[in-house]
C-alpha cells in the first residue's frame, strides 16, 4: 500500500511545483514586459519633456525620425492612454502629471464632431484617467465627447456615421454614409457617458449602432467588411466595400480585431448574448484562418495577395489579445487566454519587440497602418502599443484574481 501513496505523492509534487514555477514565469514575464515598456516610454517622455513642446508621438517617419500629430488626429488619444497604462501597471505616481498633461492637451477633442473617432480619443486618455484617479473635471469631459459623437448618429438609419461623405480621399469614393467596423470601437465611450450622466440615449444610439453593424457588417463566414455605406435617409445599404484592406471581399486583418474587441466590449455593458455569440465567430474566423501564420501575428489582410511575402500587422494582433483577455472573463472555455497569452509572448519576443531605445521609442514594431493608400507600412503605430498595454493590464488582473 505505501508505494502508490508515495508515487501520488512525488506526482502531487512535481504537479505542485510545475504549477508554481508556471506561476513564477507569468509574474516575470509581465514584470519584464512593464520594465521593458517603462524603459521606452521615459525615453519617449524625456525627449518631449526636453523640447518643452506637447508633442503627440504616433509613428516613426520614413528616415526613422518620430512622427508626431495633431490633437485632432485619430490617433491622439494612445499616447497619453499608455502613460496612463503605464501608470496603472506600475503603480508609481511619477507617471501622473505625465498622463495628465499629455491628457488634457485633447481638451478641444471633446467638441470634435467632423469624424467619429472621438471614441478612441477620448476613452483612451480621458476615460483611463477617470476610471484610475477620478479626477476631477473628466467626467465632464466624457460626456461632452460622447455628446459630440452622438451628433453623428443617423436615426433612420440607425447608425453613426463614421466619416463624412465629402472629405478628403473619402470624397472620392461616392459614399453617403459610410461607416467602418472601427466605429464598433468608438460605442464605449456612449456606454460609460451613460452611466456617468444618467442619460439613456447614448446608451440607445451604442445599441442601435451595433445591432445594425451585426447585421450588415459580417459576411456568412463571419469575417466582416470594413465599410458599408448607408442611405441615411431610408436606412438602405447601398454598397459594402473597403478603404484600409486588400479588396471589398477580402478580410483587413484590424477590421477583424475591431469587431472581435467591440463586441466583446457591447457585452460588456450590455449582457447581451448575441454580441458575446459574435465575439466567438469572429475568434473562429481568425483562429480557423488557413493564413494566420502560426506565431499568431496577422499579416495585413487575410487575404492580402503574396501571403508569406506580406507585411504583418502587430497593431491587430495586441487589439486581438486585449479583447480576448476579456473575452475568457466571460466564457469559461480556456481557448481565449491560452491564445492571448500566445499572441502576448510571440509580440514579446525580439521579432516584434524593439530594443531599448531603438524604433522611435515605441515598444512593437511591425504594423501597418494602410498598405492601400502607401502609408504606415511595416513601422511602430502608437495603438499598437497600447493595446499590448492594455492586454499586459488585463493579464496582470487575471492572474492577480487567480
Ligand atoms: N481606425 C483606423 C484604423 O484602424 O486604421
Amino acid at each position: 500500500m505505501k508505494r502508490p501513496f508515495a508515487t501520488l505523492g512525488i506526482s502531487f509534487l512535481i504537479l505542485f511545483s510545475s504549477c508554481s514555477d508556471q506561476k513564477q514565469a507569468t509574474k516575470t514575464f509581465i514584470q519584464e514586459n512593464i520594465d521593458n515598456a517603462t524603459a521606452q516610454y521615459t525615453l519617449q517622455t524625456n525627449k518631449i519633456e526636453e523640447s518643452g513642446k506637447i508633442l503627440n508621438p504616433r509613428t516613426i517617419n520614413a528616415d526613422g525620425s518620430i512622427h508626431y500629430i495633431p490633437v485632432d488626429d485619430w490617433c491622439s488619444g494612445f499616447f497619453p492612454g499608455s502613460i496612463w497604462l503605464i501608470y496603472k501597471l506600475t503603480d508609481n505616481t511619477k507617471w501622473l502629471p505625465l498622463a495628465e498633461k499629455y491628457t488634457e492637451a485633447l481638451d478641444s477633442v471633446q467638441y470634435l464632431t467632423w469624424h467619429h473617432d472621438v471614441g478612441f480619443m477620448i476613452g483612451t486618455s480621458y476615460l483611463n484617467g477617470y476610471r484610475f484617479i477620478h479626477k476631477k473635471g473628466y467626467k465632464d469631459v466624457i460626456i461632452q465627447a460622447a455628446k459630440s459623437l452622438s451628433t453623428r448618429f443617423r436615426p433612420k438609419a440607425g447608425v453613426i456615421q463614421s466619416w463624412d461623405a465629402n472629405k478628403g480621399w473619402q470624397a472620392e469614393r461616392g459614399w453617403k454614409c459610410p461607416v467602418i467596423i472601427d466605429n464598433m470601437m468608438n460605442l464605449e465611450l456612449l456606454f460609460e457617458a451613460s452611466k456617468l450622466s444618467g442619460d439613456s440615449t447614448f446608451y440607445h444610439i451604442a445599441v442601435s449602432h451595433a445591432n445594425k453593424t451585426l447585421v450588415n457588417h459580417f459576411r456568412a463566414n463571419n469575417s466582416c467588411y470594413h465599410v458599408v455605406d448607408y442611405d441615411p435617409e431610408t436606412g438602405k445599404v447601398l454598397k459594402k466595400q473597403t478603404a484600409q484592406g486588400y479588396s471589398d471581399e477580402s478580410s483587413w486583418a484590424r477590421g477583424q480585431a475591431w469587431a472581435l474587441y467591440g463586441y466583446t466590449m457591447c457585452y460588456r455593458y450590455t449582457k447581451d448574448k448575441r454580441y458575446l455569440h459574435q465575439a466567438e465567430k469572429v475568434y473562429d474566423f481568425i483562429f480557423k484562418n488557413p493564413n494566420l501564420p502560426k506565431d499568431l501575428i496577422p499579416y495585413w489582410d487575410y487575404d492580402a495577395p503574396h501571403i508569406p511575402n506580406e507585411p504583418r500587422d502587430a497593431s491587430a494582433a495586441s487589439c486581438t489579445a486585449s479583447a480576448l483577455y476579456e473575452l475568457s472573463t466571460y466564457e469559461s472555455n480556456a481557448k481565449y487566454l491560452k491564445t492571448a497569452d500566445r499572441i502576448m509572448e510571440n509580440l514579446a519576443s525580439p521579432v516584434y519587440r524593439a530594443k531599448v531605445g531603438t524604433n522611435g521609442y515605441f515598444i512593437l514594431m511591425h504594423s501597418v497602418g494602410s498598405l492601400p493608400h502607401h502609408t504606415e507600412i511595416d513601422v511602430p503605430l502608437n495603438y499598437a502599443d497600447y493595446y499590448f498595454l492594455e492586454a499586459l493590464m488585463r493579464k496582470k488582473e487575471i492572474e492577480t484574481i487567480h
